[in-house]
């Protein structure tokens, strides 16, 4: 016998979107369920973004959720960019006013755990054959089994957080969604090891043996990325052969100064970028890396993720607040715009800083000038700082 229960917003997806909107929406008396397929430690467990904009850091204390990230997270005021065996820095403060927060999508994915746990929130873990049904009615509802049997959540709108892999998306007929899609020709070897970080900022590395990124989770802890090609497996590269690789894409000045280690985690990404249109069906809303995923080389996976909470954050407060629709209306158009931005910015990035297989000598030559233009114009360098920090929600 199926058991059921009511909510006003059902959100499918325990990761960072899904759980800072319940949060913000609890705190102004919206109810919530979460349903996530996985265990806690599970989620807890993923290693990803790592740089947060200035927005996303005040969305978290918006949601009562920003303290330990004030404590331990850090202010970066500019990041460097390596090519031609040296490195520029690029002062993100002083072109822009604005900073960055450096501080792990696991930190920030236990702190909104925490503070669902504080308000009493209902997140709901290892649900199974979770489906949003009825999306086109106004009493949309969703399935989903445990161990104790078929449940069923009626609810007044359901959000899908539920990343690129999620059901939501997919519960989409398909001649209602427009996709858009780019895959890039290799990946990136992230390694993450308890060794002091080679540099307080980070370094985006322009290299001929392809990109690389020297980013850091504390004073103790850092998180290095080498492109490689897609055909590689995490077997192939030795701890040794990883570092040794990494030293060979920096700055000599740079690569001297490498303390190298044991890894504590080591995964391949593929680089993708991928949208939908529109991030609405009915009374489904897409959120996050449901809707859209990009090449992680700008830092905007999450951070657009985030700028979607907070449209359809303040669109479901103005509809049960105050009875007006018209940011539900508005919410996949709004959404759309900045993700668009995010896209471009990713895409560029990803251009600029990697070796394409298939690049001809005259790419090369264009690569080299982007490059050189870059550092030869504060206007140029402001353009990358803005979209960097991140622009306005
Ligand atoms: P997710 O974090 O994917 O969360 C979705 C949640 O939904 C998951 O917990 C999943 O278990 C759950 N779920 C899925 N299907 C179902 C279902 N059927 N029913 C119930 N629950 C379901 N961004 C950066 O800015 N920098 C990076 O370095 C970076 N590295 C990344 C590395 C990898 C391997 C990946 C995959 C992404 C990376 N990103 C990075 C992107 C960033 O991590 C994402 O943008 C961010 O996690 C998006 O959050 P989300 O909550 O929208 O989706
Ligand atoms: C990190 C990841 C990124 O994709 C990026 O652009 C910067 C930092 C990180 O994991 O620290």
């Amino acid at each position: 016998m199926t058991s059921a229960t009511r909510t006003q917003v059902g959100i499918i997806g325990g990761g960072p979107s899904g759980l800072l909107l319940s949060q913000l929406l609890q705190l102004r008396g919206i109810d919530t369920v979460v349903l996530e397929r996985r265990s806690r430690d599970y989620v807890l467990g993923r290693i990803r973004a790592g740089v947060l904009e200035h927005g996303f850091a005040e969305l978290m204390r918006e949601a009562q959720v920003g303290e330990r990230m004030d404590r331990e997270g850090q202010i970066h005021e500019g990041v460097y960019i390596a090519y031609d065996g040296r490195r520029e820095r690029i002062d993100l403060h002083a072109l822009t006013g604005k900073t960055v927060m450096v501080y792990g999508q696991t930190e920030l994915t236990r702190d909104l755990y925490e503070g669902r746990d504080r308000l009493g929130g209902k997140v709901i873990h290892e649900a199974e054959d979770v489906r949003p049904q009825d999306l086109n009615s106004s009493h949309p509802y969703i399935t989903y089994r445990d161990g104790s049997g078929p449940h069923r959540i009626d609810c007044d709108y359901v959000v899908g957080c539920d990343g690129f892999h999620g059901v939501s998306r997919q519960s989409i007929p398909k001649d209602k969604i427009q996709t858009f899609e780019k895959i890039f020709p290799f990946g990136w070897l992230g390694v993450l090891s308890r060794t002091p970080p080679v540099s307080s900022e980070l370094i985006y590395a322009n290299h001929e043996r392809g990109f690389a990124l020297c980013s850091l989770r504390s004073a103790t802890l850092s998180r290095y990325y080498i492109q490689v090609p897609l055909s590689d497996t995490v077997q192939e590269w030795s701890d040794e052969l990883f570092f040794e690789e990494l030293k060979r894409r920096l700055p000599e000045e740079v690569a001297s100064s490498m303390v190298t280690g044991v890894s504590i985690e080591k995964s391949i990404a593929p680089l993708r970028s991928f949208a939908v249109e529109p991030m609405r069906y009915g009374n489904l809303f897409l959120a996050g890396d449901a809707a859209h995923i990009v090449p992680p080389t700008g830092a905007k996976g999450l951070n657009t993720a985030a700028s979607d909470i907070y449209y359809l954050y303040h669109a479901l407060v103005d509809h049960y607040a105050r009875g007006n629709d018209r940011g539900l209306e508005s919410y996949s158009s709004r959404a759309l715009a900045r993700v668009w931005k995010g896209q471009r910015f990713s895409w560029w990035m990803t251009k600029l800083l990697h070796r394409f297989p298939d690049d001809s000598p005259y790419d090369r030559r264009l690569q080299q000038t982007e490059l050189a233009y870059l550092f030869s114009s504060e206007r140029a360098l402001a353009s990358l700082a803005e979209n960097y920090v991140g622009l306005p929600f």
